[in-house]
C-alpha cells in the first residue's frame, strides 16, 4: 500500500501543473478497505483543513448524493458524516457499502477524487474435521498408530479466505517444511511424531484478518506383543504377587485380574500388580489377567498363571562314614512361584534352619538344593534331615535319614545276618502271598535282594484333611558290597501334614495304586513281600 500511495501523489502534482480538471484515470483512485460492522474514513484527495465546499457521491450506475459540507443539505443517511471538514466517515459498514465513491471539491475549479471502498468480511466460523479413531472424554482426538487420518478445514469469508494448515509436533516442531495452503489433506500411516497440535488458519485476503482453530491429536499404539503373566513371592510378606506386564503401548493399558474358574475379580489397576493373601490361594488355582488398551483388541489381550505348591524329590536315606563327607540332595518341582528351599534338622526339635558353616555346605542350583556335611560324626550328624520347600501356596518337607558308620564295617556282618533272615521271611511271605494275595494290600513291599539300589522318594503330600495316622512300612536291606543302607519311610507326619511317600525302585515301577506295588524283575519273577516295621532304621 505504501508503494501504491506514492504513484497517485506524483500524478496529482503533474495534473495540477497541467491544470486538468479531472485527473482521475482508471487505476489511480485510492483504495480503502473496510470491514463489516467497522467504521471507515474516506479521505477526499489530499486536502486537509481547507475551508472549501466538499460533496460526496456514491458512483454506481449513476451518482448518488451522500453528503456535503454545505450544512443546509442533509446527509443521505445517519451513518454518513463528515470528519476533518472533507473526509467521509461511514459507520457500521455492510457489504452493500462496497463500491466507488467520489468526492468533489469546488475551489477555483471543480476537482473529483475517486475512492474505491472494498468491504471485507470474516473469516467467520472455522469448521475443522479430522477423521480419527476416537475422542477422549476431555475432547482430545486420538488416532491409532498406522491409521489414515483425513484433515479438512473450511471457513467462510468475503472474499473467500486462504486456508493454511500448521503443525506443531510435541517432539519435532519443524516437521512440516512449510505450512500447507490446502483445505484438505490426508496423512497415511500415522506415527508417534505426527502427534501434536494441528492448526487450521483462515486468512481474509483483503483485511488480513485471521482466525484459527487448534486441534490436539494424539497417536495411540497398543503394545506390540501379548501380555506376560507371572507370580512372585512378595518380598516383604509371605503373600503372593501377581504381575501382569504388557509394555510398549501408548498410553498405558488397564489390567484386570480374575480368578478362574468363575471370573471373580481379584483386582483392577493401571499397574497390573495384585497382592494376594493366604486366604485367596490354593494349589492349582488359576488367575487370568486381561489387558485393555484404548486402541488394542476390543476384548483385550490376556494371559494366565497357575499357582502350585512345591513337590519334593529326594533320596530317603544316606550313609556317611565317620570323618567323611556326604551330600544330601533335594529337588523341588512344580512350585509356582519358585519355592524357597531350606534344610532343617529333626523337626521335633525347634526348627533350626541349618546355616552354611564350616561343617555344612549348602548349594542351590535352580530349584535343586544340596546339603554337604563335612567330616561326619555319629553324635553330631546321625539322624533326620529335613528338606523344606516353601512358596506362598504351600509348604512341603521330606525327611532324609542319615546314618553315620564306622569305616570298618562290623555292622556289615550283622547286616548280612539280617539280610538272610529277611530273605527267609520274604520267602515265607511270598508263599503266603501265593495262597492269599490280598494280604499284600495291608502293607508295603520287600525289595528283592538282587534288585537295583536306586531309591527315590516322591513326596505326594495331601492336605491336612488326611489326618488319620497311618504308618506304612519300610522295606530295608543292607548290602555288604556297598555298605549302603536304605529305607522307605512311607508316611511321615510333620507340620500337621501327612506325607505319603512312594518309592521308585530300580525305575521299574509299572503301576501304582493304593500303595500296592507291582515290581517286575527282568526274570519276570514276581516277588511281593510284606514287612511291618517301624520308621526307624536299624
Ligand atoms: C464506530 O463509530 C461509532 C460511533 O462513532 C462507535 O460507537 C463505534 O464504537 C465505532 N465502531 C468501531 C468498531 O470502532
Ligand atoms: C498530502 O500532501 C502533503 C503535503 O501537502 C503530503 O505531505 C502528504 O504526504 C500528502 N498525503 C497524501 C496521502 O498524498
Ligand atoms: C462519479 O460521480 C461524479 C458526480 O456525478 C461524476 O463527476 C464522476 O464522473 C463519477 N465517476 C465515476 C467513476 O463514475
Ligand atoms: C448550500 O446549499 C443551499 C441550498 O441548496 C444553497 O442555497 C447555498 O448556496 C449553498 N451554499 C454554498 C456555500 O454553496
Ligand atoms: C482528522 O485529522 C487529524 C489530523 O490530521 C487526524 O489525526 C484524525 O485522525 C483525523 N480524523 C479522522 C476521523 O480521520
Ligand atoms: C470501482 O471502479 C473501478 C475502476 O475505477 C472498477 O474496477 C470497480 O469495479 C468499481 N467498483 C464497483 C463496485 O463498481
Ligand atoms: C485430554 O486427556 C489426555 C489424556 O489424559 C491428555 O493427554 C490431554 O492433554 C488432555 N487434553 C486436554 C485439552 O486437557
Ligand atoms: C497444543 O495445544 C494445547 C492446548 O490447546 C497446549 O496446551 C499444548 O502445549 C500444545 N502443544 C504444542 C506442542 O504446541
Ligand atoms: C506457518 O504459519 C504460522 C502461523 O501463521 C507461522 O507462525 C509459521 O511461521 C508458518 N510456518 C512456515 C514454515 O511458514
Ligand atoms: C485377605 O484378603 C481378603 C480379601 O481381600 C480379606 O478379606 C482378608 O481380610 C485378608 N486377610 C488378611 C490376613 O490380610
Ligand atoms: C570333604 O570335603 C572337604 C571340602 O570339600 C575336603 O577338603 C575333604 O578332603 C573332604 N573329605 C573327604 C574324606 O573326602
Ligand atoms: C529329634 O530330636 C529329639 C531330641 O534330640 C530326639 O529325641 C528325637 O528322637 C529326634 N527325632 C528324630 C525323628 O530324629
Amino acid at each position: 500500500m505504501a508503494a501504491g500511495g506514492r504513484a497517485p501523489e506524483l500524478r496529482v502534482l503533474l495534473c495540477l501543473g497541467a491544470l486538468l480538471a479531472r485527473w482521475v484515470t482508471a487505476g489511480l483512485e485510492a483504495v480503502v478497505i473496510g470491514e463489516v460492522h467497522e467504521n471507515v474514513t474516506l479521505q477526499c484527495g489530499n486536502i486537509s483543513g481547507s475551508s472549501v465546499l466538499v460533496t460526496w457521491y456514491r458512483n454506481d450506475s449513476e451518482p448518488v448524493f451522500l453528503l456535503s459540507s454545505n450544512s443546509s443539505l442533509p446527509p443521505a443517511g445517519p451513518r454518513y458524516s463528515l470528519v476533518n471538514t472533507s473526509s467521509l466517515y461511514i459507520r457500521d459498514l455492510s457489504l452493500q457499502d462496497e463500491g466507488n465513491y467520489t468526492c468533489q471539491e469546488v475551489l477555483s475549479d471543480t476537482r473529483s477524487f475517486p475512492v474505491w471502498l472494498q468491504v471485507a468480511g470474516g473469516p467467520y466460523q472455522i469448521e475443522v474435521n479430522i477423521s480419527t479413531t476416537g475422542a477422549l472424554p476431555n475432547g482430545t482426538l486420538y488416532a491409532a498408530k498406522g491409521s489414515q487420518v483425513d484433515f479438512s478445514c473450511t471457513s467462510s469469508a468475503r472474499p473467500s479466505p486462504t486456508i493454511e494448515w500448521w503443525f506443531q509436533a510435541y517432539s519435532n516442531p519443524e516437521l512440516f517444511e512449510k505450512n500447507l495452503t490446502v483445505n484438505n489433506f490426508t496423512l497415511m500411516g500415522m506415527s508417534q511424531n505426527l502427534q501434536g497440535n494441528y492448526t487450521c488458519l483462515a486468512t481474509n485476503p483483503l483485511s488480513r484478518r485471521q482466525r484459527k482453530v487448534t486441534t490436539e491429536l494424539l497417536v495411540y499404539s497398543p503394545p506390540p506383543s501379548p501380555p506376560q503373566c507371572s507370580a512372585e513371592t512378595s518380598p516383604e510378606s509371605p503373600a503372593l504377587q501377581l504381575i501382569c506386564r504388557w509394555d510398549g503401548g501408548y498410553p498405558d493399558p488397564d489390567f484386570l485380574w480374575t480368578a478362574e474358574p468363575g471370573g471373580v475379580i481379584v483386582g483392577d489397576s493401571k499397574l497390573g500388580l495384585e497382592v494376594l493373601n493366604e486366604s485367596q490361594l490354593s494349589d492349582g488355582k488359576k488367575f487370568r489377567c486381561v489387558g485393555n488398551h484404548i486402541v488394542g483388541p476390543e476384548s483385550g489381550a490376556s494371559c494366565a498363571v497357575q499357582i502350585r505348591s512345591p513337590t519334593l524329590l529326594t533320596e530317603p536315606m544316606k550313609t556317611c562314614f565317620v570323618g567323611g563327607n556326604v551330600t544330601l540332595t533335594c529337588q523341588v518341582s512344580g512350585a509356582y512361584p519358585l519355592a524357597k528351599i531350606q534344610w532343617l534338622r529333626n523337626l521335633t526339635q525347634p526348627e533350626a534352619v541349618i546355616q552354611p558353616n564350616s561343617r555344612y555346605l549348602i548349594t542351590q542350583n535352580g530349584q535343586s538344593s544340596t546339603l554337604t556335611i563335612l567330616n561326619c560324626s555319629q553324635d553330631l550328624h546321625e539322624g533326620y534331615y529335613v528338606c523344606r520347600a516353601e512358596n506362598p501356596v504351600g509348604v512341603r518337607g521330606v525327611d532324609i535319614w542319615l546314618s553315620v558308620k564306622e569305616p570298618v564295617n562290623i555292622g556289615g556282618i550283622l547286616g548280612t545276618i539280617i539280610s538272610l533272615l529277611l530273605l527267609g521271611l520274604a520267602t515265607i511271605s511270598g508263599l503266603m502271598l501265593y495262597y492269599s494275595p490280598a494280604f499284600c494290600w495291608k502293607g508295603s513291599t520287600f525289595r528283592g535282594r538282587d534288585m537295583g539300589d536306586v531309591m527315590v522318594l516322591v513326596d505326594s503330600e495331601e492336605e491336612e484333611e488326611e489326618e488319620e495316622e497311618e504308618k506304612e512300612d519300610a522295606a530295608e536291606e543292607e548290602e555288604e558290597e556297598t555298605h549302603e543302607r536304605e529305607e522307605l519311610p512311607k508316611e511321615v507326619r510333620k507340620h500337621g501334614h501327612i506325607h505319603r511317600v512312594t518309592a521308585l525302585v530300580n525305575g521299574n515301577l509299572e503301576q501304582m495304586g493304593n500303595g500296592l506295588w507291582d515290581l517286575q524283575e527282568d526274570n519276570s519273577e514276581q516277588q511281593s513281600d510284606i514287612v511291618q516295621e517301624d520308621d526307624r532304621p536299624i
